[in-house]
């Protein structure tokens, strides 16, 4: 057999001097210094996969090569503990099996009339005196309160009230925190650290709270929370143990707001500088629904929105990168890959690849466009991830979407302030460091 290469090491000196502070741009110029693969410089060892027969093997491959696993993952497992995202074998098949029925379409029914409703709420509320007002205001911290409450309300029953502002800060903390932002290593005593445990403790007394409610409610919803407290771990015949059902809760609600939440504001961000655009959705909009609020069956109608919808996801995946650890060695395209390492599958990278599509940075939803007939590789483009472990969330995150800009576009208009690029700050999720400052206007009604 012939002898395998060892893939080319990145220059990373240059790129650091070109991205200092942003991860995803800094991978993406590795992907653009060579393909299939090439050496990321890392004490454990890391490759980062430009391929996409490559990155089809590892992410829809035979379970037993890639795991989830390593240093990344060690590292979100610290807020996340073993949760879906971070856990593995057994016990992420039980979890998985225990809460993907709650994203069926029965269930998926009841979270749109929640968003909806939710929606409408702050729409009457905040929103009428920010247009009244003129008020300026940040509509991504907006986009992700609304969504947190719509995930919270939907899989928990739960309203986290005056305390929703904190839990994002707390989620944002924790995740720069992690990923060395502070530049404090988890393990060693810093300011961050404590920090870090104050907001934890904090965020985990709100969750015993409401988990121990539920445990002894009498009329239990049916939801993810009332699946969780009253399963039986299946080999000792006793409940989940706490920090399980806390680890799930954390992971959904994490997953669950701040990628919707962060591609609602980059959206809003795209629409500003294309106002065609929005007068594009608000059209297919008043033509397709005649007035008629959104529902989960309308909005199967609305074609263009969809595709601008699409086209954020691509150039915008805010899940961007996805990890895994070779648990044997690899060949990849004649390529050795040694057992233990970490290799890396951006969807940012593939998506903004300029040998897969043509002028990958601007935004044009047409891309989507399925009258016009474009052959891609089934990796160019994978926002959602891919085989077993695909995004649970994905039709409950994009119908949340629909409904969301549905109905904005048929109350108000949204005027973003946002005219240079915002800067990203690519954490678990791709969000903005600063979002995005608006100001809206009653929408003339048809
Ligand atoms: C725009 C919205 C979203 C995007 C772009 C997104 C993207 C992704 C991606 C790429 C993965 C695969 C990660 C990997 O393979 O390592 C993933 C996994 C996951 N997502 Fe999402 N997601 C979104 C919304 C949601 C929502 C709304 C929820 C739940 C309420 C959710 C829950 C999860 C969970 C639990 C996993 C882990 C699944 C497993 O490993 O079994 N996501 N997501």
């Amino acid at each position: 057999m012939a002898k395998l290469k060892r893939p080319p090491l990145a220059n990373i000196l240059n790129i650091i001097k070109k991205h200092p502070n942003n991860m995803a741009d800094m991978f993406e110029t590795m992907m653009l210094q060579g393909k299939p693969i090439v050496r990321v410089p890392s004490l454990t060892p890391m490759y980062l996969i430009n391929d996409p027969d490559c990155a089809k093997r590892i992410i829809q491959q035979p379970e037993d090569v890639y795991i989830k696993g390593g240093k990344y993952f060690d590292r979100l497992a610290i807020p996340f503990g073993q949760g879906l995202v971070t856990s593995e074998g057994k016990l992420w098949q039980q979890q998985r099996e225990l809460i993907q029925p709650f994203f069926h379409a029965k269930y998926l029914e009841q979270y749109a009339k929640i968003g909806i409703k939710l929606t409408n709420q702050l729409m009457d509320t905040v929103w009428n005196d920010h247009a009244n007002k003129q008020t300026v205001f940040n509509i991504s911290d907006e986009m992700m309160r609304l969504v947190l409450k719509i995930s919270a309300g939907s899989l928990f029953n739960t309203d986290f009230g005056e305390d929703t502002k904190k839990i994002i800060h707390c989620v944002e903390f924790g995740q720069k925190f992690i990923l060395g932002y502070y530049l404090a290593p988890p393990t060693i005593p810093s300011i961050p650290r404590w920090q870090y445990r104050r907001l934890d403790r904090y965020f985990k007394k709100v969750l015993a709270d409401i988990v121990e409610t539920r445990r002894v409610s009498t009329n239990k919803p049916d939801d993810i929370l009332t699946a969780l407290v009253t399963t039986l771990d299946p080999e000792t015949q006793q409940p989940l143990p706490l920090e399980l059902i806390f680890a799930q809760i954390v992971t959904l609600l994490v997953t669950g707001h701040e990628t919707t939440g962060a591609l609602l504001s980059w959206l809003w961000y795209e629409l500003g500088l294309q106002p065609h655009i929005s007068e594009k959705i608000r059209e297919e909009i008043n033509h397709e629904l005649q007035g008629e609020p959104p529902s989960l069956k309308n909005i199967s109608k609305l074609k263009y929105l969809r595709m601008v919808i699409d086209e954020a996801l691509r150039l915008y995946p805010t899940i961007w990168t996805i990890h895994r650890y070779s648990m044997k060695e690899d060949n990849l395209a004649g390529y050795k890959i040694p057992k233990n390492s970490i290799v890396v599958v951006n969807p940012y990278n593939f998506q903004h690849d300029p040998t897969i599509w043509q002028e990958p940075l601007k935004f044009d939803p047409e891309r989507f466009n399925k009258t016009v007939i474009c052959p891609r590789h089934k990796m160019a483009y994978f926002p959602f991830g891919g085989g077993h472990r695909i995004c649970i969330g994905k039709n409950f995150a994009l119908q949340q979407i629909m409904l969301i800009l549905t109905t904005i576009f048929q109350r108000f208009d949204v005027h973003s302030l946002q005219k240079e690029k915002p800067q990203q700050l690519p954490l678990v999720s791709l969000k903005q460091l600063h979002g995005i400052n608006a100001t809206i206007t009653h929408t003339k009604r048809l």
